[in-house]
């Protein structure tokens, strides 16, 4: 939270390919991705499905070595660090909430609260009764000795809550954690993480479909085809989107448009400068650019492509269900 604190996360130039001797060939998820998320801070990530949100949280979790950029934790280059070193970084640092819960079906709720202390070889007794402890806070005691298959999906999502928080993470990374809650255990789930951030300034960044999530953030990063296109504030309107994005423009100078400003402007094509200068660009499409300015026939699409949402006869720019951006086809 303090401005002289190293970010908690950070990474530059973020690439993952799927290497795949498949016809179709390799999947570019991940193009040269920025983040920057600070102590304390909470961002999601949203954009459609096949966008590279998983991919990316889990290169930025040490989950998944990226094929190239690097990323940090608390300072720390993770590229860097030996094997041993990385995970006790990322122990005592990170934890993960998945869309499902993702216990181990073995072991009983407590039990699966107290492994990563187990793994930080914590005394079995200690990390049990740590393990009880956040179970109860949770609302959770009565089923502590249930097996995973036992418990509904929102307790399992609570137990596997209560097993990313015992170790005092600083920083949460999460894969759609309500996508398979109801709406009111999602709001519980909420709740709770807004309990952390602003009691205990932990950081997050959240994959979500969640309008509601994404509000709870301080913002949101909108991915699409593995690159960064656009950030919106904490408050932005659903239905006004062109007033509130912030386009991203990387160190290289990409610049990817978001697809419905994309076709405001005009479509894909070539575009002449009619005027540069200090934080302002004027493009103007090129008299003879055969763009998709003289292609008609593009409207915007029936359903979210993350979501499915179906937006009938609105004429909305952005899924009120997930705050996806509304793509035109
Ligand atoms: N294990 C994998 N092997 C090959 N391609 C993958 C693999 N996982 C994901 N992809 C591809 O990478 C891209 C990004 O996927 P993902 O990160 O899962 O997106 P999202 O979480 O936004 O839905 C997609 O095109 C997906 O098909
Ligand atoms: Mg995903």
């Amino acid at each position: 939270m303090s401005e002289d604190q190293p970010p908690i996360l950070e990474s530059n130039a973020l690439y993952h390919v799927y290497s795949s001797k498949a016809e179709d060939g390799n999947v570019v998820a991940l193009r040269g991705l920025h983040v920057k998320v600070n102590a304390g801070e909470a961002v999601a990530v949203v954009g459609p499905s096949g966008s590279g949100k998983s991919t990316l949280l889990k290169c930025l979790g040490g989950l998944m070595k990226p094929s190239a950029g690097n990323v940090s934790l608390t300072g720390r280059n993770m590229t860097r660090l030996t094997g041993q070193e990385l995970v006790e970084l990322r122990q005592k640092t990170v934890s993960f909430i998945f869309q499902e819960g993702n216990l181990l079906p073995h072991l009983s709720a407590v039990d699966n609260v107290a492994q990563p202390l187990r793994h930080q070889h914590v005394r079995p007794k200690v990390a049990k009764q740590k393990a009880m402890e956040l179970l109860e806070e949770l609302g959770m005691g009565h089923r502590a000795k249930g097996l995973p298959a036992t418990l509904s999906g929102g307790e399992q999502q609570r137990v596997a809550i209560a097993r990313a928080l015992i170790t005092n993470p600083r920083l949460i990374l999460a894969d759609e954690p309500t996508g398979a809650l109801d709406p009111i255990t999602s709001r519980e789930v909420l709740a709770l993480f807004k309990e952390l951030h602003e009691k205990k300034g932990v950081a997050f960044l959240i994959v979500t479909h969640s309008a509601e999530v994404a509000d709870f953030c301080d913002r949101s990063l909108e991915l699409r085809d593995g690159r960064f296109v656009a950030q919106h504030g904490a408050d932005f309107e659903v239905d006004d989107l062109a007033g509130t994005r912030e386009l991203l423009v990387d160190d290289i100078g990409t610049v990817a448009f978001p697809p419905d400003i994309l076709i405001q402007m005009g479509g894909s094509g070539r575009y002449e400068v009619e005027d540069v200068g200090d934080g302002r660009l004027v493009l103007v499409a090129a008299e003879d650019a055969p763009s998709l300015l003289s292609k008609d026939g593009l409207k915007p699409a029936e359903n979210c492509p993350a979501c499915n949402h179906s937006y009938a006869d609105d004429d909305t720019q952005r899924c009120p269900d997930c705050g996806s951006s509304r793509p035109m086809v």
